[in-house]
């Protein structure tokens, strides 16, 4: 067996690696004038892991062009953050269902196919092979344990994200809630947890992606007026688009963290312990 990396997904497929004992395959990326994407592995084996973030086009292509390249071989595909995921339904008339689009392509040529936290789990019946939803809830809470907070909060920031931010409670036994927006007038809402005081608190808001950070930017500024003590922001996949980085810290946010399914300075949380467990779990023939 042997291990292939995407050009964004470098970090995490070295630490697959590490943790399964497979080498890793020397991989060349260019491009060529016109702009087309090239790459070339070295030499493969019998079994693949591509290991592949789609955090853009430009990765959906070399996702593609990398299971080519290992026709020869067995692929298992494990794509950490699964681009256009979130639109996995139409809108409005004329639009594509991407996420379906997206998984369809994907499952040409590989016999399985892993996703990290994806957001709706309804997207792996897109695939037309076996996939699997990989949950890093206790590496998150892992690091939560790690901030050595008195008796931390966390929160979801809507009642869908609920069972992760369970997952990430129940490694420290923490209180969990989730945000409820709440209408007060034509201009004026108000989002604070539903049933347990922020105040006195310091809260922790998990999320399976941070994308421009304006949901947990306004949670943050009403939790502050609520009194709480501190409030820090984890989520999985760390997009931060638009500067979300620097939002979410002018927003009064201590920490801000995602894991490496994106890699970035905040990527200080490993998706590599569940996928590698999820992989030898799994049961492939
Ligand atoms: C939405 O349901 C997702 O779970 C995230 O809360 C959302 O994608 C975050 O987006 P943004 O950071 O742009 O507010």
């Amino acid at each position: 067996m042997r291990i292939i990396s995407t050009e964004r997904s470098q970090v995490l497929a070295a630490r697959i690696s590490e943790k399964m004992g497979v080498p890793l395959v020397e991989t060349k990326f260019s491009r060529f004038p016109d702009g087309e994407m090239y790459l070339r592995c070295g030499e493969l084996d019998d079994e693949t892991v591509i290991v592949s973030s789609v955090v853009d086009n430009d990765m959906l292509v070399q996702t593609l062009l990398a299971v080519d390249a290992a026709d020869q071989s067995r692929i298992t595909l494990v794509v950490p953050y699964l681009g256009y995921s979130r639109q996995d339904r139409r809108f409005g008339p004329g639009e594509p269902i991407s996420a379906r689009a997206v998984a369809r392509a994907l499952s040409t040529g590989i016999e399985r196919a892993f996703v990290v936290n994806i957001h709706d789990p309804g997207v792996l019946d897109h695939f037309n092979i076996p996939a699997k939803n990989v949950t890093i809830a206790p590496a998150i809470g892992g690091y939560v344990g790690d901030l050595r907070l008195k008796n931390p909060l966390i929160l979801a920031p809507d009642e869908g994200a609920i069972e992760f931010a369970a997952g990430v409670a129940a490694v420290g036994g923490w209180d969990c809630d989730h945000l409820e927006k709440t209408r007060l007038s034509g201009e004026e809402v108000r989002i604070a947890p539903k049933t347990i005081d922020a105040a006195g608190r310091d809260v922790v808001i998990v999320d399976d992606i941070i994308s421009t950070g304006g949901t947990l930017a306004t949670a943050a500024c009403m939790l502050r007026e609520q009194g709480a003590t501190s409030i820090h922001a984890a989520c999985v996949h760390g997009v931060l688009t638009s500067g979300a980085y620097t939002r979410l810290r002018a927003a009064g946010v201590s920490s801000v963290v995602s894991s490496d399914t994106y890699e970035n300075a905040s990527s200080f949380i490993s998706a590599a312990n569940a996928i590698v467990t999820a992989i030898r779990e799994d049961a492939h023939p």
